[in-house]
């Protein structure tokens, strides 16, 4: 088993440490941050290079209490800082449905520098595992959740991953032209853990899965199924994607999905 801040393979990585809980490093500002530029060239079409603009900072998350959890995953352990108190701050069983099938198709997935953006990635688990595979990985959810998300990633992959995951606020259906416009931004993969349940998003949920998906990219979906907006969603889902049920976890109730984007 590895773990990580062990290695100095990374690209853009950081000399500095890490904070608290809910906290967030200094190491950006002390001009630590150093750019190698000793991977290849990135894949897919970004013209911007996520692993400078992972070190905005972010509000560290307030939470009044804490648990560590540990995952084991591509032959490393992660642990994931979580607190009860904010859905966004635990791991949910669709994220390690969706861990378990990176790791047993990475080869297939091409997951080696692959570009991937996460949408609602709660505390990160999935983005991390993604980063570690050696994918390109923006990871996003609310404000108020990504101080504990960055917090988790970079724990988890400074310094072990060939590129440092990204952090940035999307809030499914908004200002998604300004702050990811196509011309820009692509993605190989788009990953997605339990971010449908019953709550009101679920429209605006949908048409940022779609706006994120141009030709080529592919969408994985996994959760777990609970309530009838769960399979209302997974009707239109599969109105707008061309879908592939590709595993079900009987255990957890979780089903994962492959979408691809129905052109017309
Ligand atoms: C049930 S949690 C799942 C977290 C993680 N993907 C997992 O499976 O462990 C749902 C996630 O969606 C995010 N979310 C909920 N509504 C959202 C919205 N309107 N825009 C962006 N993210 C949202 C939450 O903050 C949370 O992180």
């Amino acid at each position: 088993m590895d773990v990580c801040l062990s290695s100095t393979q990374q690209s853009g990585s950081l000399g500095g440490g890490l904070r608290t809980p809910g906290g967030w490093l200094e190491a950006d500002k002390k001009g630590t941050l150093q750019e190698d530029g000793s991977r290849g060239p990135p894949r897919g079409s970004n013209k911007e290079e996520p692993s400078l603009h992972s070190l905005q900072t972010f509000v560290p998350t307030n939470y009044s209490s804490y648990t560590q959890e540990n995952y084991l995953y591509a032959g490393k352990e992660i642990i994931i800082q979580e607190s009860i108190e904010c859905y966004g701050a635990v791991v949910w069983p669709g994220a390690t449905a969706l861990c378990q099938y990176l790791e047993e198709h990475t080869e297939e997935l091409n997951l080696q520098d692959a570009k991937v953006l996460e949408i609602g990635a709660g505390p990160g688990l999935v983005s991390i595992v993604a980063s570690i595979l050696g994918a390109q990985v923006t990871a996003t959810d609310l404000p108020d959740v990504l101080g504990n998300l960055q917090y988790n990633l970079l724990r988890n992959t400074l310094k072990c991953t060939a590129h440092l995951p990204e952090v940035k606020e999307l809030v499914w259906g908004e200002d998604l032209e300004q702050n990811f416009p196509k011309s820009t931004f692509y993605y190989d993969y788009v990953l997605a853990s339990d971010v449908v349940y019953d709550h009101y998003f679920l429209d605006k949920l949908l048409t940022t899965m779609v706006y994120l998906c141009q030709p080529g990219t592919v969408l994985l979906w996994a959760n777990k199924f609970r309530f009838s907006t769960d399979y209302k969603f997974l009707s239109k889902f599969k109105e707008t994607f061309e879908t592939t049920l590709l595993a079900e976890f009987p255990e957890s109730s979780v089903k994962l999905f492959k979408g691809t984007l129905k052109w017309e």
